[in-house]
């Protein structure tokens, strides 16, 4: 009987935790010689997803942020994860400008300590199918995206790297 009560809360205790967990998630690890580091998760959000997390090591100030087409990290300047993530051939801009890339995040912003923290909701992408964030890789750059220069918002070097995995096996 007390056995059966055990396993009653801990189930209970899953469940509750796992509501709260994140979807999917990426550790972001330095490249191009910068101390950028952070978590950032995914959480299902109405038409798209929840975006939240910090980056620290940063400058102050904007720094562009977006999802590549590949998870591939291993180039010291992140380059290997190829241009900003477009499955839908549009042209670059702002997550709410009506044409942009799947992988447009917008901007962060790092206060004078060189921490960014990031909480924001992006419609269009997901989880599941051709709008899923999974295996892309999160970029974010040394520069401010200005959100309208071709192809990639002339947002500078490549800071920090890291793949968007899910977070189903994942326990936080
Ligand atoms: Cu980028
Ligand atoms: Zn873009």
């Amino acid at each position: 009987m007390k056995r059966h009560l055990a396993l009653a809360v801990s189930a209970a205790f899953v469940l509750a935790t796992s509501a709260w967990a994140a979807d999917a998630t990426v550790t972001l690890a330095a490249a191009s010689g910068s101390k950028a580091a952070g978590t950032i998760n995914f959480t299902k959000a109405d038409g798209g997803l929840h975006v939240t997390g910090d980056v620290t090591g940063l400058t102050p100030g904007e720094h562009g942020f977006h999802l590549h087409e590949k998870g591939d990290c291993s180039a010291p300047d992140a380059t290997s994860a190829g241009d900003h993530w477009n499955p839908g051939k549009q042209a670059h801009g702002a997550p709410t400008a009506a044409a942009h890339h799947a992988g447009d995040l917008g901007n962060i912003t790092a206060d004078a300590s060189g921490k960014a923290h990031v909480d924001t909701t992006v419609k269009g992408i997901g989880l599941d199918g051709e709008t899923s964030v999974i295996g892309h890789a999160v970029i974010v750059h040394g520069k401010a995206d200005d959100l309208k220069t071709q192809p990639s918002g002339a947002a500078g070097p490549r800071v920090a790297c890291g793949v968007v995995a899910s977070a189903g096996a994942v326990s936080h």
